[in-house]
C-alpha cells in the first residue's frame, strides 16, 4: 500500500477554490468513469416515482439530474453542496438538459437547515466523507428524512484496496521533498474506508437497517487522462510546480512508467473499490 496517497482536503475553502475548479474542469472525464457508481447509488436510493430526494455533496449535479429524471416530473431532486463553482456548473447542466425538477442549495450539509422529515431519501456519490463532525452531519441528514426514508451512498474503501490511487504520487516521491504522512481517518477521501467506523456513526445518529457492501467498478482510463487527474486533484500537481524543470521531467517520466506498467488493451486498468452503504431513517 502506498504511503503517499493524496488525501482530498475537506475544507469548504478547498472546494471553493482550486479543488472545486479542478472538479468543474474534469467533471466530464470523472462522470464518464463514475457513471456505474451513479447508477448503483440511484438504484439503491430510489424511493419511487414522484419522491423527493436529497443529493449530499452533489458537486456538478450529475447524480442529482439522473435522479430527477428517474423520479419524473412529479418528483423533486435537491442537491446540496458547499462549493459555489460546482453548484454553478450543476445549475447550468440542469438548464442545458432541460431538467426542471432539480434544484441546488449552497451550504454545509453538516449544519445547513435541510428541514425536518422533508425528504423520502438521501443519496451521495463520494460526497459524505468531508464533514468536520460526522455525527453532527449524519444526525442533521437523518432529521431531514421522513421516518423510514432511505439513505444510500458510495464512499471509498482503503488505499490498499485502491492501489492505483496512490501510484502516481509513489512514483513521484523519490524526486520530491518528503510529504507529511496524511491522517487517513481525518475528514477526506479515505475517511470512510473502515466499515465499522461508518456503521458506528450511522448507529449513533439513529439510522437503522444499516448495510455496507463492497462495490467494485472497473474504470479503465487512458494514461494521459490519469496523468491529468493525478496532477489536478490533490497536492501532487502543486508540489511538482515548485520543482525545477529537470526534476519535473524525471517525475513525469517516473509516473508514466509506473502507470504504463498497468495498461491493458491501451488503458490503465483501474478499479474503484468502494462501499455501497444503505440505511433507513
Ligand atoms: C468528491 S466530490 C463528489 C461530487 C459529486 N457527488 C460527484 O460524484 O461528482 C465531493 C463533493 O462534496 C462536497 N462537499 C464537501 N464538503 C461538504 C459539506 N460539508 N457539505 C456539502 N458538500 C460538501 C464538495 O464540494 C464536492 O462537490
Amino acid at each position: 500500500m502506498t504511503t503517499t496517497s493524496p488525501q482530498t482536503p475537506a475544507q469548504p475553502s478547498y472546494w471553493n477554490q482550486a479543488g472545486g475548479q479542478a472538479w468543474v474542469d474534469l467533471q466530464g472525464l470523472m462522470d464518464g468513469l463514475n457513471q456505474p457508481i451513479a447508477d448503483a447509488v440511484i438504484e439503491a436510493g430510489f424511493p419511487g416515482k414522484g419522491g423527493c430526494v436529497l443529493d449530499i455533496g452533489c458537486g456538478a449535479g450529475t447524480t442529482t439530474l439522473d435522479m430527477a429524471r428517474r423520479l419524473g416530473p412529479a418528483g423533486a431532486s435537491v442537491g446540496v453542496d458547499v462549493s459555489a463553482p460546482l453548484l454553478d456548473a450543476a445549475r447550468a447542466a440542469a438548464q442545458a438538459q432541460g431538467v426542471a425538477n432539480a434544484q441546488f442549495l449552497e451550504g454545509d450539509a453538516q449544519t445547513f437547515d435541510l428541514g425536518t422529515a422533508a425528504y423520502d431519501a438521501a443519496i451521495s456519490r463520494f460526497g459524505v466523507m468531508f464533514f468536520a463532525d460526522f455525527d453532527q452531519a449524519f444526525a442533521n441528514l437523518r432529521r431531514a428524512l421522513k421516518p423510514g426514508g432511505k439513505l444510500a451512498f458510495v464512499c471509498w474503501r482503503s488505499p490498499a484496496d485502491n492501489p492505483l490511487a496512490g501510484a502516481p504520487a509513489d512514483a513521484a516521491a523519490p524526486y520530491l521533498p518528503p510529504m507529511p504522512q496524511p491522517d487517513l481517518n481525518a475528514p477526506g477521501r479515505w475517511a470512510f474506508a473502515d466499515p465499522e467506523r461508518v456503521r458506528g456513526i450511522l448507529a449513533r445518529t439513529g439510522w437503522r437497517d444499516i448495510e455496507i457492501a463492497p462495490l467494485d467498478v472497473d474504470t479503465p482510463i487512458a494514461l494521459p487522462d490519469l496523468m491529468t487527474l493525478s496532477l489536478r486533484m490533490g497536492p501532487l500537481g502543486a508540489r511538482l510546480q515548485q520543482a525545477d524543470e529537470a526534476t519535473q521531467a524525471k517525475v513525469l517520466a517516473a509516473m508514466t512508467d509506473r502507470l504504463r506498467a498497468c495498461e491493458v488493451d491501451g488503458k490503465v486498468a483501474m478499479t474503484a473499490a468502494c462501499w455501497l452503504v444503505t440505511a433507513r431513517a
